[in-house]
């Protein structure tokens, strides 16, 4: 059933001499040939939207490196946009988002089954990557979590604290709590519908899920992150999941359990041998090296590299950064790391 990819193989529960690798945002401005291909489209926003140009920067990384995964070239923020919202990006700053923080702002917006005109071209970049990929390369899609989606809708930006998102659950949890629904509603959606166009596993990443604490935890990261699960196997039974609760900390322990995902991603704050230790024995963990090594590289880079895939050898492995490689990053860093992976240097 998961085949010969090594990727569908870790994700399965198989332990591999040597794991898969890809790396998240691997197709990003620290490639030259990225950086022309989005010149050629205009701006970040169309070149999501323009399918052919999505999988030619889909393809490169894997071209240049031969990553065991190809991520869809896409945005968390899309999902949003196709809500209603108006979204564009600020060079050097940032996304920017009309905000959702009245009634009257969350009335305007569209139901959930509404998003798909918009998020056509994705579907097609989809079937353009499952047909031009290598054999042994899976195919990964994604989707922002909601309470991630949720703190740009509310913010309008990005927040280094989520503080107004934070603000709205307090003063009005009963908007929060039907905005998180909205997005949830259409996250499934839009995940079914990239798993029909050929989307292998599907990532849920939820980068400021490290903000919510305890209780507001359980109810705001985890259990969306199980309806999302729940309703794609109910559809999917055999695509498996990957879930990123970044900065989870001491809530990494059980999630996977608690939510039904075949693989949890680990962020760099978390040490291997601890994670080993607590995480991976319920099942495949994805990272977690520095992306800060992909800027620095030298034997820093290589001594990590084999910490990590030496504290997750008794397991199902994906290796992987603890979070996006960075625009000033080396690519020739990159391809050590592969290479240390490998054990080919
Ligand atoms: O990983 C990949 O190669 C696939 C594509 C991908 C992008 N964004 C492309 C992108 C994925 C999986 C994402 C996820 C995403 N987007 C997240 C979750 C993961 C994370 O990093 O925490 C978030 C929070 C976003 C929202 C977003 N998109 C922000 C905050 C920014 C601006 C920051 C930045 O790096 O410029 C983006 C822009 C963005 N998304 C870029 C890329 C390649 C850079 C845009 C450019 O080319 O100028």
């Amino acid at each position: 059933m998961s085949g010969t990819k090594k990727l569908m193989r870790a994700l399965a529960g198989e332990t591999q001499v040597v794991p898969p690798i890809w790396m998240m945002r691997q197709a990003g401005r620290y490639l030259p040939e990225y950086r022309a291909t989005r010149e050629q489209a205009g701006d970040f926003l169309s070149l999501c939207y323009n399918s052919d140009l999505a999988t030619e920067v889909t393809l490169q990384p894997i071209r240049r490196y031969g990553f065991d995964a190809a991520i869809l070239f896409a945005d968390i923020l899309l999902v949003p946009q196709a809500l209603g919202a108006d979204l564009w990006f600020v060079t050097g700053e940032g996304p920017r988002l009309s905000t959702v923080t009245t009634q009257a702002d969350f009335d305007a917006l569209k139901p959930a089954d509404a998003i798909h005109d918009t998020l056509a071209p994705i579907y097609q970049t989809v079937r353009n990557l499952s047909e031009a990929l290598p054999s042994e390369t899976a195919l990964i899609g994604f989707a922002g979590a909601p309470w991630t989606v949720a703190t740009y809708m509310i913010a309008g930006r990005g927040t280094p604290d989520q503080a107004p998102a934070h603000a709205l659950r307090d003063e009005n949890t009963a908007l929060f709590e039907a905005l998180l629904s909205r997005i949830t509603e259409a996250t499934i959606d839009y995940l079914s519908m990239q798993i029909e166009a050929g989307a292998e596993t599907v990532k849920i990443f939820d980068s400021w899920a490290g903000s919510l604490k305890g209780e507001a935890f359980d109810r705001y990261a985890l259990a969306p992150c199980r309806e999302i699960t729940a309703a794609l196997k109910t559809r999917h039974p055999d695509v498996p999941v990957i879930g990123f609760p970044r900065e989870a900390g001491e809530k990494y322990v059980g999630f996977a359990k608690a939510t039904g995902v075949d693989c949890v991603a680990l962020d760099n704050s978390v040490d291997p041998d601890w994670a080993a230790a607590n995480v991976q024995i319920d099942g495949c963990v994805q990272g977690n090296l520095a992306s800060a090594h992909m800027v620095t590289g030298g034997q820093a880079l290589i001594d990590e590299t084999r910490a990590i895939v030496r504290a997750f050898s008794g397991g199902p492995h994906v290796f992987n950064l603890g979070h996006g490689i960075t625009p000033d990053a080396d690519p020739d860093n990159v391809q050590l790391m592969i290479d240390t992976v490998r054990e080919s240097r």
